[in-house]
């Protein structure tokens, strides 16, 4: 009788393991919008356990997401299907300025070995009909505006960044999207700390809507973790520098590297931003030679370090290698950070070399800007929402 209730216990908690671990996987993280284009973007997203994943995309035609089966988007490597716990997943083929409903789906890896068997939990997906789709909307170069909001040197303040980019702020009727303009964690040190300070409360105010561009500062290219920076932040290009466009404007995204020189002793031999840097110029040599730049009525750069020849390396750097290539190209205005003030520096300033004015937004400030053909609005606002700077720049 012994033995009986024994393998009875035996096998009952044996059943309860197995069913547990057959549990479709859940979402922790995300979904937020990245790369977000005319005719794509690219959702991210962390599950608990391994999965394979994908994403379904509908029209926002009024129709209920299970009114016919959708198109669905996988993540592919060379032609595989990575197993993993973070997904990263592009849906191609969009029209512009068009908005889309999108659910996330989950199916579990529990066992993988390869050509022999694989085993799958259950699949999941995100909530489709106790709440509404997630929705994004495509950008649109036919748009007479763009409008944005940049945040930058938030130094790991979540609550700072949820007070400024607060979902009652950042909305899609309001923003096509958001910039980070860089240091928004003081060091890379680890998943959690990115996701913690910086993913985790733009998810929770509007990310996985409104689509979030990020230009990389110095204090991303520092810690463990900093070489792992596309994984979380991928890119149309593939680099933390890239192009996008949106209404009358043509935005490049640069990346400045670090601040100081590569052989300081804070970077532990172990960055070569010097030649990063070169090979950054030559790219954008190309990206001011493309018809699409010419062709675009406002040319806007992002860049975290602003440029200064007798500053610190890596703002000598930038007006060295870059501010040639993009004087005498028709950029109306160059978006910094990095010095945590206000600061307008004029066009032809002689430190800055560059022959177009240079804004800095502060860093614990919320910069909204509108762009048309004529001119760039763009209101400074802080924390306690008082408006500080309100100005213009007239396109030439
Ligand atoms: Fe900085």
């Amino acid at each position: 009788m012994k033995r009986l209730i024994l393998l009875t216990f035996t096998l009952f908690a044996l059943y309860t393991a197995v069913a547990e671990e057959a549990k479709a996987p859940k979402i922790i993280l995300g979904p937020y919008i990245q790369a977000c284009g005319q005719n794509e973007f690219t959702v991210v997203w962390q599950t608990d356990t391994d999965a394979v994943c994908w994403v379904e995309i509908a029209p926002d035609d009024g129709t209920h997401f299970y009114n016919t089966e959708r198109e669905r988007f996988y993540q592919t490597i060379h032609g595989r299907r990575p197993i993993g716990k973070w997904h990263v997943v592009t849906v191609t083929g969009l029209e512009p300025n068009t908005v889309y409903r999108y659910r996330i789906l989950n199916k579990g890896v529990l066992l993988n070995q390869g050509n022999k068997r694989v085993r799958y939990s259950e699949s999941k997906g995100s909530n489709v009909y106790r709440r509404q789709p997630y929705k994004v909307r495509s950008l649109d170069t036919d748009s007479k505006t763009t409008r944005f909001a940049i945040g930058n040197d938030f130094h790991d303040k979540p609550e700072l960044l949820s007070q400024l980019f607060s979902k009652e702020v950042i909305n899609q009727s309001k923003y096509d999207f958001v910039v980070y303009n860089g240091d928004m964690v003081s060091s890379f040190e680890s998943e959690q700390r990115l996701v913690e300070s910086v993913i985790a409360p733009s998810v929770a105010q509007f990310a996985s809507e409104v689509p979030l561009f990020f230009s990389r500062g110095n204090h991303e290219t520092r810690g463990a973790w900093a070489i792992n920076y596309q994984n979380y932040l991928p890119t149309q290009t593939g680099t933390p520098y890239y192009t996008f466009s949106d209404g009358p404007a043509f935005f490049i995204v640069l990346d400045s590297g670090e601040d100081k020189p590569d052989s300081d002793i804070e970077y532990h031999d172990l960055v070569r931003y010097d030649h990063y840097r070169q090979q950054e110029a030559q790219w954008l040599k190309n990206v001011v030679e493309s018809k699409e730049f010419q062709q675009a009525a406002v040319k806007i750069v992002i860049i975290h370090v602003p440029p200064k020849s007798n500053g610190w390396h890596g703002e000598a750097e930038i007006s060295k290698l870059f501010a040639p290539i993009l004087n005498n190209v028709g950029i109306d205005v160059m978006f910094c950070a990095h010095i945590h003030k206000y600061r307008f520096t004029e066009a032809n300033d002689p430190l800055s070399c560059c022959n177009f004015p240079i804004i800095c937004n502060p860093n614990r400030t919320r910069m909204d800007v509108e762009v048309n053909k004529e001119k760039i609005i763009y209101k400074i606002t802080d924390a306690e929402g008082k408006e500080i700077i309100n100005n213009e720049i007239l396109i030439q």
